[in-house]
């Protein structure tokens, strides 16, 4: 992660500029598409990402755009790749009402994945606005690609760069009802003092707010483009607040989405079985993604440790300056088979992916 330490100046400046509208008139879109997997005879669509039939003949109405959001540092980059690998192993299975695909990458400038994985570049937060919270930079990056990209799909599913698709994904959302994962921790109820600065009496009770973050999430592209900007207003004011930054800390930007989601009427369908999260779920037959955020530490006898270094270890944290080397150990017997799956399925993708090793 970049040391973007700073304190914001830069932020009145920007909620300014939303204000206004008009910036994105402002901002160069530096827009580079890869050569994926796509079975498209015709022209691709510059902005809309990877084409692809996808859906393993699924109703295209059904079909959500894949958009995940990343930055062009090493630990962001192999994460994607197997990410994007996954993808393209699952999408034309029976049961997937996958699309397309489109990396959007929020540091400005092209990376060495250009033609491995189709991107879009947009700008990062000006210097500082982003107060050292790097994050914020994602409702940004939506803001800039929903306004930038035409991809044909109604839906999109938003993911990110440590999300690898188990199973091949349907469109779980209904309708105008999107589908999230519930985060045990986005907590509105408990936290009505200061969420009302943010949604205030008029809008009804907090409980009207869900306990989500913005990923993952398939919702339809209209109703995401009235979403993102108020997204982005919110992240930066809950940031520019002391007292709702020392609460929320490193969920803020989540619990700015599920506010701006709820300021537009937006209720979502929570779906426990859109991912897991190893360690802490065990089995992976009865999900679609599994997301490794937390490490897995084990002795070798197949005990957790966790927190602690184990002796037989799977953390995406090791990796922050060189990707993982092909043909990781697996887990001792004893260890949930999540766990397995999970390092099965990271050693098929960096067995597959040619130049693994190689320097982006
Ligand atoms: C963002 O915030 C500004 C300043 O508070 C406000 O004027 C503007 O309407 C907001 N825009 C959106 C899309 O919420
Ligand atoms: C992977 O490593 C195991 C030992 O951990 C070894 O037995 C196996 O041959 C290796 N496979 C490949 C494809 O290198």
């Amino acid at each position: 992660m970049s040391g973007r330490k700073n304190a914001g100046k830069a932020s009145p400046f920007l909620l300014l500029l939303i204000s206004v509208g008009c910036f994105f008139a402002t901002y160069n879109f530096l827009t580079m598409v890869g050569h994926g997997r796509s079975r498209d005879a015709g022209p691709r669509k510059i902005l809309g990402g990877v084409g692809g039939v996808g859906g393993g003949g699924s109703d295209p109405s059904k079909r959500f755009h894949v958009a995940l959001t990343a930055t062009d540092a090493l630990y962001s980059q192999w994460q994607s790749r197997v990410m994007y690998y996954w993808y393209r192993e699952m999408r034309d299975r029976p049961g997937s009402d996958m699309g397309g695909f489109t990396r959007i990458l929020h540091s400005g400038k092209p990376d060495g994945l250009m033609d491995e994985i189709p991107t879009l570049v947009v700008d990062p937060l000006p210097e500082g606005a982003d107060r050292g919270y790097i994050v914020l930079n994602r409702p940004w990056a939506f803001v800039q690609w929903l306004k930038k990209s035409n991809i044909k799909e109604d839906y999109v599913l938003m993911a990110e760069p440590d999300h690898i698709f188990v199973r091949p994904l349907p469109n779980l959302a209904h309708g105008d009802e999107p589908a999230a994962f519930p985060f045990f921790y986005i907590k509105p109820t408990e936290n009505e003092k200061i969420l009302r600065k943010f949604f205030p009496e008029e809008n009804g009770p907090v409980s009207k707010i869900d306990p989500i973050g913005n990923s993952p999430v398939i919702i339809k592209k209209a109703q995401l483009e009235k979403i993102a900007p108020t997204w982005m207003n919110i992240s930066l004011k809950m940031k520019e607040d002391v007292e709702t930054d020392k609460a929320f800390g490193w969920v803020l930007e989540m619990y700015a989405y599920a506010v701006a989601s709820a300021l537009h009427g937006v209720h979502y369908s929570l779906r426990k079985d859109f991912m897991i999260q190893p360690p802490w779920d065990a089995k992976s037959d009865n999900t679609f993604i599994i997301h490794y955020t937390y490490g897995c530490d084990y002795t070798l006898k197949g005990e957790l440790t966790y927190g602690k270094i184990g002796e037989w270890r799977f953390d995406k944290r090791s990796y922050l300056r060189s990707p993982p080397p092909r043909n990781l150990t697996l887990p001792p017997p004893g260890v949930p088979e999540s766990v397995a799956t999970l390092v099965k399925m990271v050693n098929e993708a960096t067995a597959n992916i040619p130049g693994w090793d190689e320097e982006r």
